[in-house]
């Protein structure tokens, strides 16, 4: 397959080639696509799955200027026809008004409402908690000898943290896991996605409603408070600050714990590695999120001006998309790219983004990431896949790169 791309793009035809970036042809393993596109064609014109053009950017240098660029927007209300990358007009306000929509000074005085709870040290407060959760889903684990390590495991562990933070309560995730689903794996298309974002809107702000009446000591009172206090966020900014962290801390983190643990039993070497040294888990988190990270592009940006990429200019009002899981395999900037290397201790990847909109969640994801896969594998000395990886289907749309299941096996307990 590889040397198929090669030879077509060699032959300046890369348009058969990229087998539409994102089918689900693409999806099994995108990655010889990203090498040929980062060899051939850095900044391409694509077709995003909503039908929408955007320009793709693949190479590690071009994806980290266009993330600091300060010309790119993430304001679409800046734009002509908003309606084309947002969700219908009335729900707009009350689940598209986040940081992840909005430039300075919106994004300053939003992101700086929840920071603090985010920093390394508060978050290193909840190590405890995740602990303690981790435990408890092993232990429901244990008896079973096979399951999906995401229904079971990697899915329940970044949810029950990002509720118990936000105050949502967690007998609700089968519901909000549905669309939340739906939601990031087809942003801005269909009446599927139109109706997932609905529920959740109401879901919402039913929630804030009823914490209002009663508040609890959780990130959604605080926040309730604050709008309460004073000009510093808009109704509608309470809800959209709900809806992404609750988002963010679902459909993300599940993905790192997968894909580390997909990564670690198709790569015994790796494994064995890692079984017998467990101070490497740290830096083999950090390799997880280089070599197969969850995010596999940032979401849209907007020129706001014609902008320079790599040697293409980006015309007045067009879309941005960089590819993140491209960034992090590119030889020009990582030796031997293509190797998983839990020795490797480069945490310069971009997985997280990078500028302004740099993940807020970064510390808790690595600290849940550790935790979660030093657990597994210490409970489990004979965890191994339970179906052959050809066989294992990855989720579709531009945004996630994760599995839809991993099913394993091990000796019950
Ligand atoms: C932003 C990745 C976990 C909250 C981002 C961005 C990336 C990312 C790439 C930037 C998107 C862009 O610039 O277009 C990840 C990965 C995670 C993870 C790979 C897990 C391994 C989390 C968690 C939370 C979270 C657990 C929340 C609690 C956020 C927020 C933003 C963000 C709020 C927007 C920041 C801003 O606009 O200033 N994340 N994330 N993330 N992430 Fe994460």
């Amino acid at each position: 397959y590889r040397e198929h791309v090669d030879e077509q793009a060699v032959a300046g035809d890369l348009t058969d080639v990229v087998l539409e970036p994102f089918s689900p042809q693409f999806k099994a393993n995108p990655h010889p696509t990203y090498a040929a596109l980062r060899d051939h064609d850095p900044v391409r014109r694509v077709t995003l799955p909503s039908g929408l053009p955007a320009w793709l950017v693949t190479r590690y240098e071009d994806v980290k200027a266009v993330l600091a660029d300060p010309r790119l927007s993430k304001d679409v209300r800046r734009f002509p026809d908003p309606g084309r990358y947002l969700v219908a007009a009335d729900l707009r306000e009350t689940i598209s008004r986040h940081m992840l929509n909005a430039d300075p000074p919106d994004h300053t005085r939003l992101r700086k409402l929840v920071s603090k709870a985010f920093t390394p040290r508060r978050v290193e407060a909840l190590r405890p908690r995740v602990q303690q959760i981790t435990e408890e889903l092993l232990d429901r684990m244990a008896p079973l000898g096979r399951v999906d390590l995401i229904d079971a495991f990697a899915f329940p562990l970044p949810v029950t943290v990002i509720c118990e933070l936000l105050g949502v309560p967690v007998e609700d995730r089968d519901e909000f896991r549905v669309w939340s689903n739906v939601i990031i794996e087809g942003v801005g298309a269909g009446d599927r996605f139109e109706s997932a974002v609905r529920a959740m809107d109401k879901y919402l702000r039913e929630l804030v409603e009823a914490k209002r009446r009663s508040p609890g000591d959780d990130m959604l009172s605080d926040l309730i408070a604050a709008r309460e206090e004073g000009d510093r966020l808009s109704e509608g900014e309470l809800t959209s600050m709900a809806f992404l962290l609750l988002v963010a801390g679902h459909e993300t983190t599940v993905n790192l714990i997968g894909n580390g643990v997909y990564l670690l039993l198709t790569h015994p070497d790796q494994l064995a590695l890692l079984r017998s040294d467990p101070g490497l888990l740290p830096s083999a988190v950090e390799e997880f999120l280089r070599y197969e990270g969850p995010a596999e592009t940032s979401t849209l940006r907007f020129a706001t001006e014609p902008i320079e990429i790599g040697g293409v200019t980006i015309p007045a009002g067009e879309v941005v998309l960089v590819a993140l899981a491209s960034a992090n395999r590119d030889g020009r900037r990582f030796a031997d790219a293509d190797r998983l290397d839990i020795t490797r201790g480069d945490s310069q990847h971009l997985a997280f983004g990078h500028g302004i909109h740099y993940c807020l969640g970064a510390s808790l994801a690595r600290l849940e990431g550790q935790v979660a896969i030093g657990e597994l594998l210490a409970r489990f000395p004979d965890l191994a896949l339970a179906v052959p990886p050809e066989e294992l289907a990855w989720r579709p749309g531009t945004l996630i790169r994760g599995l839809r299941e991993l099913p394993v096996t091990y000796s019950p307990r």
